[in-house]
Parts: C-alpha cells; structure tokens; sequence
C-alpha cells in the first residue's frame, strides 16, 4: 500500500527543517513508526532512532529494517523515553489515530515532555474542514503473488471530532479477484484547532505539504506539514 511513497523524500524534508529550526541534535523518535521506513533513512543520515507503534508485528519487522535502532511497544498517547530526543516524527497522517482530541493533547503533552530543550516535533495533518468525501488516492502494485489495486479516503460528516479514513484493497491472482474493504476511526481536527492544542508547549510554524519545498501553507490548504519547536 505504500508502494508509491517517497520515504526518502520525507525523512530529508524533515532533517532540513531540523537544520533550520531545531537544536542541532542527532537523536530522533519516530512515532507510529510502523515498520520503520522512515527510520531507516534517519540512521543513514547519522541519527540515532527510535521508533514507537503500538503494533509488535510493525515493530518486528522494523527491527530487522533497522538493526541500529530501538523500538518501543507503546501508545503514543502516553509514552515517555528513557532520555530526552532531539527530534519527533509522526509520517503518513498517523497522528489522527490518537483517536480523539483528549488522546491528541495527551500525544502533544508526551512528545513535548520527551524533547530535549529546542527539540522539534514534525508530523502532517489533514484540515478536517477541507475533506472531500468524494475523493480517493487510488494506485497500483504488481507483486509476486498477484496484481493489487489500493484505494484510500478521508470520510468526515461535518461535525464532531471523529473522522474515518477508508480504505480498499483488491488483489487479482489469474482468475480470482478478492476484495478487501477496511475503515480507521480517527480524530478530526482543523489546523487551528491543532494550532491551538500546540502553542502552550510549542513554538509552531505550519509548511505547505509539499516536501519539494519549504514554503508556510496556504489559507486553502487540505494538508499541511506541523513543525513545533519545544518553548
Ligand atoms: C499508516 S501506518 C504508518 C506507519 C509509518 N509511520 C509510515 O509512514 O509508513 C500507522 C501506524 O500507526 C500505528 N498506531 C496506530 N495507533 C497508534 C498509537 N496510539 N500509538 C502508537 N502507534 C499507533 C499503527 O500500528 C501503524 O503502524
């Protein structure tokens, strides 16, 4: 499902706005590391990692990615490390699975306590108000064992603090089509609301999601890059 994504791209994106903004530090946590692609880059840009999901499998499989790094078997709505990091990541919109806006605060507050002082937390987000529930990313993957065809979706009804993300897989091997359909509740939230949840604890700068360019977003922005420096 992740064919298609750019990790090097992300990870680079992210080691500029630390050199930009953030304390020059070389340590680096990864939440909802999943199995660790974006890691994998920061250890081969001199970090030193960790990564953080609350799935073992996930973490399974990074470690093998990333022998030089640690991971952890956590939620990141209430983790704490052993020693403060320079840098927090948080790729690929996996902030909204803290779920609510009460596990969003508590994510903020963790990864706020877990920087060292000048450290920078990075993640994207999608502006509830600006979700078309018409649209999908849709792509393709040839694998070994069938041709795959991956949709996926933001779903959000207007009000409320909970938003969906939607997703299908379909997998045709010779004559058999298997169809796979899935839905992830996630927290709904604009970008002045997460604005808001940051500022008593961050120094917050919102980049256009485009990680080509550093530019600060635009007022029609659906996606948009967070950098939050620690206060
Ligand atoms: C879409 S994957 C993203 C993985 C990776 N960041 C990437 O960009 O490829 C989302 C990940 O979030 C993890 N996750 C979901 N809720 C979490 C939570 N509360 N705490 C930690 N990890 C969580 C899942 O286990 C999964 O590995």
């Amino acid at each position: 499902m992740c064919a298609d994504i750019d990790y090097q791209a992300q990870s680079h994106f992210v080691r500029r706005l630390h050199q930009l903004f953030g304390n020059g530090g070389t340590s680096h946590l990864d939440l909802a590391c999943g199995t660790g692609p974006h890691i994998r880059h920061f250890v081969d840009s001199g970090f030193q990692c960790q990564g953080l999901d609350l799935n073992q499998p996930m973490l399974d499989r990074a470690k093998l990615r990333c022998p030089e790094a640690d991971f952890i078997l956590d939620d990141m709505c209430a983790f704490s490390v052993a020693a403060p990091v320079d840098v927090i990541t948080c790729f690929l919109y996996s902030i909204h699975y803290s779920g609510t806006i009460a596990n969003l605060k508590a994510c903020i507050e963790s990864a706020h306590a877990a920087l060292a002082p000048g450290g920078m937390f990075c993640f994207n987000v999608v502006e509830k108000n600006k979700i078309d529930n018409r649209l999908f990313v849709r792509h393709g993957a040839k694998h070994s064992d069938g041709d795959f065809m991956f949709a996926s979706g933001w779903h959000y009804n207007g009000e409320g603090e909970k938003q969906s993300l939607k997703l299908s897989i379909e997998k045709r091997a010779g004559l058999d089509t298997l169809i796979w359909h899935d839905e992830h509740p996630m927290v709904a939230v604009s970008f002045e609301e997460m604005t808001a949840l940051l500022e008593p604890y961050f120094e917050v700068t919102v980049f256009e999601h485009d990680y080509e360019k550093i530019l600060p977003v635009g007022s029609n922005a659906g996606n948009a890059f967070f950098a939050c420096v620690k206060k």
